[in-house]
This record gives structure tokens, sequence and C-alpha cells, in this order.
């Protein structure tokens, strides 16, 4: 397995107490979750608001330290690593985040946050690289020169993305990443990031309250409520036969383009 989580579970202080002296209690948002990503693999991890998605994302990341459990990266336990031990590991995972408007330094040209990313890594950052790199993702070498907020959002997403695949890593959390674009930008999107998961093979765990979108691009599903794991499998079996409720009751929320359009008529 590239990625593991062995019965993890992640508290974290209850910031709604108004303490002066003692120590907090702490809130659990994950709770015993189990799951593995094999190489390659892409998982949907889908919810309502609040279920623990992103904290279930970033934990996998280890930009969180499980309360409890395990956390493997290719086989090595990576649960309470120092930042030190996981820089190396660093260049293997990456993030692509809802909103790449907040994700991405406004002050730095487009070629100079991919430049940043390159470096940081010590890889080639020259700027053959750099719009070899933008043509991965369909946009021009010019955007090289751009800020971020000269660019539409399906194009910063591109930027977003380009970010993430420069390391070539072996595993990506995409979390909401085209929950802010309109339908036609995040079909155009979405088929970038699955054309590039077929080049480069990279393992995906793919954060969406959009069921249809999860069908479409991951292999399998899980399904989570309240920070626990209450249902996965195939994407394809699940979908068909749902076991608990709550997954059927997602599965029938699911708009139907065709119905709508019968609607209209
Ligand atoms: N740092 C934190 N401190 C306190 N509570 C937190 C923290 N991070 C998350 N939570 C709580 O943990 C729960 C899970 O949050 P999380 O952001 O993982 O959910 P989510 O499934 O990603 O939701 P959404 O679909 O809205 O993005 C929520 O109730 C949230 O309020
Ligand atoms: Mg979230």
């Amino acid at each position: 397995m590239l990625i593991e989580a062995r019965n993890m579970s992640l508290d974290v202080p209850d910031m709604s107490q108004q303490l002066l002296i003692g120590r907090r209690r702490r809130l659990r948002i994950l709770n015993n979750i189990s799951i593995s990503i094999a190489k390659g693999e892409s998982v949907g991890l889908v919810g309502e608001s609040g279920s623990g998605k992103t904290s279930l994302g970033r934990s996998l990341l280890r930009l969180y330290e499980p309360s409890e459990g395990q956390i493997l990266f290719d086989g090595e336990d990576i649960t309470h690593a120092a930042p030190a031990a996981l820089k190396p590991l660093r260049r293997r995972m990456q993030m692509i985040f809802q909103d790449p408007q907040s994700s991405l330094n406004p002050r730095r040209s487009i070629g100079g946050i991919l430049e940043g990313a390159l470096r940081l890594h010590g890889l080639d950052a020259s700027s053959t690289a750099i719009a070899a790199l933008l043509d991965r993702v369909g946009l021009p070498a010019s955007a090289m020169g751009r800020y971020p907020h000269q660019l539409s959002g399906g194009q910063r997403q591109r930027v977003g993305i380009a970010r993430a695949i420069a390391l070539k890593p072996d595993f990506v959390v995409a979390d909401e990443i085209v929950s802010g674009l309109d339908v036609s930008t995040q079909a155009q999107v979405l088929d970038l990031l699955r054309r590039l998961r077929a080049e480069m093979g990279m393992a995906l765990a793919f954060i969406s309250h959009d069921l249809s979108v999860v069908r479409a691009l991951c292999e399998r599903v899980v399904i989570m409520r309240g920070g626990e794991i209450i249902e996965e499998g195939r994407t394809a079996e699940v979908f068909a036969a749902p076991r608990s409720p709550f997954t059927r009751t997602l599965i029938d929320s699911i708009p139907l383009p065709e119905v709508r359009e019968n609607w209209l008529d």
C-alpha cells in the first residue's frame, strides 16, 4: 500500500471553552479511521460538510499528527515523524486546494510560484522547465509573467495543479478543487486531472460533495459521517447497492441532469 491509516483518530483542542488555567478538553474530529490507498489508485472521500473529509486528507499527508493509531507512507510509519524526517516525503505527497486564490501567493508571478516549488525540492527550475509544466496543464508559456489575480478561476486551478504535479508526486489530495468554478470549467479541470493521472500514475484522494464527479473519477469511494467511515467499496458497487441508508440518501440526492432537462420541456 502507498498510504495507510490504521485505527487513526484525531483530537483537537476545544476552542469553545473559555479557559484561563488548566487544560482544554479535546474534541475528537476523526474516530478510528482505517483506510488504505494503493499506488496509482483514486479514492473519493465523500460526506456532508463537517464530516471530516479535509481533516482526513490533511492527516494522510501528515499535516496533522494523529492522536491515536498510525499513518504509513510506502510502508514507513510516519505517525509521529518530525518535520525533518517528513521533508523528503513532502515531495512525494501533495495537496491541491479548494481555493487557489488563497493558496497562491498574490505577490508572486505564476513563473515565480512554480519556480519556488521546484527549487525547494532541488529540481530543474529553468524557464524551459516551467514552460513545459504550464503546457502540461494547458496554459501558455506567457502565463509565467502573470499574477494570480490576472487569471480566471479555472486557470488559477490549473496553476494549483501544476504546482502539485511539478514534483511528480506519488500521492495527491485534491480537496473540493472545482467547487468554486462554473460547470463547464469544472469539467475541463477534472478532465485535466484525469489525464494527468493516466500519464503520471499518481494515487489520488479526491474530496468532494459531488457524488456524480466521484463516480466518474474514482475507482473506490469512502463515505464519511461524523468523523467516521461509514461505508467504503468499489465505486460501481457502492452506487449500485449501498449498504448504509445514509449512503442511499446521498446517492438519491444526486441531481439527474436528464430528468432536469425533461422538466424544462
Ligand atoms: N482545527 C480545528 N479545531 C476545531 N475543530 C475543527 C478543526 N478542524 C476541523 N474541525 C471540526 O472538525 C469537523 C470536521 O471538519 P472538516 O473540515 O474535516 O470537515 P469537511 O468534511 O472537510 O467539511 P466541508 O465539506 O465543510 O469542507 C468539523 O466539525 C469542524 O468544525
Ligand atoms: Mg473540507
